[in-house]
């Protein structure tokens, strides 16, 4: 007699909880959660606790004392948001109850009890906080095969001598990070969208290039006559000049972009696209040159927030919003060999379909 089939409650203990209303397919979501992510500035983790989120998990940053602690959004003793409450004394305090919460995510004073040992069932679910490059990063599946801190994508010329380095404020946008972090690696589209800013509408062809695989993604070199000087500064066009872009594509959502300007003068911008939600992508782009370093920061921030806004435009439209990782589904042309290494490697990381079918 065939014995009925023995359902397995047995609890999957090397994954945690999926977010609530998470956004993404819950097998594409356990790849995405092992790599690290950008989730806020450190100079905007100051006086008051950080609501944000990652991948659908609401966060909250605050500092307690020399450490910076990434913590779920979520008192634990009624659910009230910590991001609503304030700092104060090295600790986040709850708005509700009055709770506070210190280093480690360590729950340190319950107002109501304040001689009574506290119930380590009391403490916040934290996250490893890491600062590089002017951002606080954190990974969220940091059990098991957990990722180094070394896994944050290096950042070429960062730390060295002679090199400013700037931390552009960050950037929502309601798309993709993978639809936003192609469109950072596509050449093809700088004579049509970044016109306004440094690119010319006369200059749309596209030289070939071979991207090579590397162990955290690929790289392209890409030399074509397209300048980077930003449109009406005189010293642009210099006649001849072959530039010099050298795109590192760390999977699955952040790349660098290193431009060599003539002479040694050097420009690199990383564009790390952290995934708040299968629709909403949160840009934070660390700067580093080692020209112009006396000029106002401002000027920089400026002029990348123009142009992250040209490319806004086109990824909120974009359609599918999440990127087709089968080739048959979209069409391709030869400049497009970065998208293509791109979408294989997102495969390869076991990445399927995202969200949205
Ligand atoms: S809900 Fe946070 S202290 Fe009660
Ligand atoms: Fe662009």
């Amino acid at each position: 007699m065939a014995t009925a089939p023995v359902l397995d409650t047995t609890p999957d203990t090397r994954r945690p909880p999926l977010p609530h209303g998470c956004t993404f397919d819950a097998e594409d979501w356990y790849v995405l959660g092992r790599f690290w992510y950008p989730v806020a500035l450190v100079r905007d983790v100051a006086e008051k606790p950080i609501g944000t989120k990652l991948l659908d998990q609401p966060l909250v940053v605050y500092r307690s004392g020399g450490e910076v602690v990434v913590a779920t959004d979520v008192c634990p003793h009624r659910g009230v948001p910590l991001s609503m409450g304030t700092q104060a004394d090295d600790t986040v305090v709850c708005p509700y109850h009055g709770l506070r919460f210190g280093a480690g995510g360590k729950c340190v004073h319950v107002p109501a009890h304040p001689a009574r040992d506290i119930p380590a069932r009391l403490n916040l679910r934290t996250f490893p906080a890491i600062e590089r490059y002017g951002l606080i990063w954190t990974c969220l599946d940091p059990v098991g095969e957990a990722p180094a801190p070394g896994d944050i994508p290096d950042m070429p010329h960062w730390d060295e001598d002679g090199f400013q380095q700037i931390t552009c404020p960050s950037t929502d946008i309601a798309g993709f990070a993978g639809r936003q972090l192609e469109g950072f690696l596509d050449v093809a589209h700088f004579a049509f969208v970044h016109t306004e800013t440094f690119a010319d509408p006369d200059n749309a062809e596209v030289p070939a290039y071979s991207p090579k695989r590397t162990d955290y993604g690929f790289e392209a070199e890409y030399w074509s006559s397209v300048g980077n000087y930003p449109i009406g500064v005189s010293q642009r066009g210099v006649p001849g000049f072959q530039w010099l872009r050298h795109f590192r594509c760390h999977l699955p959502f952040t790349a660098t972009l290193e431009i060599h300007f003539p002479g040694s003068d050097r420009l690199v911008i990383m564009n790390a696209a952290s995934p708040v939600s299968a629709r909403m992508t949160r840009l934070f782009a660390p700067i580093a040159r080692n020209f112009d370093t006396d000029l106002p920061v401002q000027d920089v921030y400026d002029f990348n927030q123009r142009i992250f806004d040209e490319d806004k435009i086109i990824v909120e439209a974009q359609m599918p919003e999440w990127l087709p990782l089968d080739p048959g589904d979209e069409g391709h042309i030869p400049a497009d060999m970065s998208s293509m290494t791109y979408r294989r490697g997102l495969k390869a990381l076991g990445l399927k379909r995202f969200f949205g079918y």
